[in-house]
């Protein structure tokens, strides 16, 4: 459980920061997101015209601590408007994440000449519904779960198989315009708190493209949450092989902001 002297007021990450190299700067909440006093930009209003309470609250408290962590960048408070897929669209120069679960919200940002791209994911450490598993992990991945349990039992590695997959695919649409499915993406969690990714081929890569040397993963299990993040470093583009594809997706990143902001003000 969230110890009760957490607040819902944004600050300076603990958690998830402990999960986040240092080039990136996080801002968290605990506790319920508030339902009023929101404090947003009358755009971002605006995308949440048909939502209900509880949707504007968790988007508010996301946004709150999106300037927390945008602020720690020296970055100033702008809107962060969700894009067509969901995904906040950060000021130029900026890439984040988002995330939020009962009582808890976090952002992670970082300046894009350090950071290609970033996913974080927070879950309540529970097991996933047994309906679910299916879907989430590959036949190999269930095996590997099943043994993990009976070895460390108190770790719900189903849930933290999908939070892995969900960071990697929050740090994978902004750069690629596409979902991954679950069983698409190959996540290898370590018990030493770090996880790998495969990622599949696909129009402009190829599996592979994205050596683990580039993408760090790493997770946590604490008060109650299953906390993952991972970050697409962007330095050595020059001395790399595959430099070419890597360039050729971030170019075509920028290439869909640019084509974004061109078609919300025109
Ligand atoms: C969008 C999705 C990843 C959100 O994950 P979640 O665990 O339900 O919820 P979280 O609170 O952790 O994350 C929500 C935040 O993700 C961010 N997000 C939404 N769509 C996104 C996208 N296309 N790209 C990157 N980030 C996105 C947003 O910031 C959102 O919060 P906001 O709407 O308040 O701004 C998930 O609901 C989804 O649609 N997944 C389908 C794709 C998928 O999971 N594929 C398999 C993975 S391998």
């Amino acid at each position: 459980m969230i110890p009760a002297h957490y607040s819902p007021r944004p600050r300076p990450a603990e958690l998830i920061a402990d999960i986040l190299p240092p080039a990136v700067a996080a801002a968290e909440s605990t506790g319920k997101a508030p339902r009023t006093g929101f404090g947003l930009f009358p755009a971002e209003e605006a995308a949440l015209r048909t939502a209900g309470p509880g949707r504007r609250a968790e988007f508010a408290a996301g946004r709150l601590c999106a300037r927390a962590a945008l602020a720690r960048l020296g970055v100033p408070a702008t809107p962060i408007l969700p894009g067509w897929a969901g995904q906040p669209q950060w000021p130029a120069g900026v890439t984040g994440s988002i995330t939020h679960c009962a009582g808890y919200q976090a952002c992670a940002v970082a300046l894009a000449a350090d950071v290609a791209a970033i996913g974080i994911d927070a879950e309540p450490h529970q097991e996933l519904p047994a309906t679910l598993i299916e879907a989430v992990a590959t036949r190999p991945e269930r095996a590997w779960i099943r043994q993990q349990a009976a070895c460390v039992p108190a770790v719900c590695w189903d849930r933290l198989l999908f939070s892995a997959k969900e960071s990697v695919a929050k740090l994978w649409y902004p750069l690629t315009a596409q979902w991954l499915s679950f069983h698409d993406v190959a996540v290898c969690l370590a018990d030493t708190g770090t996880f790998s990714a495969r990622l599949p081929s696909g129009p402009g890569w190829a599996s592979g493209d994205l050596p683990e040397g580039r993408m760090m993963g790493r997770w946590l299990i604490r008060d109650g949450l299953i906390l993952t993040a991972i970050t697409l470093r962007c330095g050595g583009l020059a001395t790399s092989s595959r430099a070419g594809t890597l360039a050729g997706l971030l170019r075509r990143q920028n290439e869909l902001r640019t084509r974004r902001s061109t078609a919300r003000f025109s």
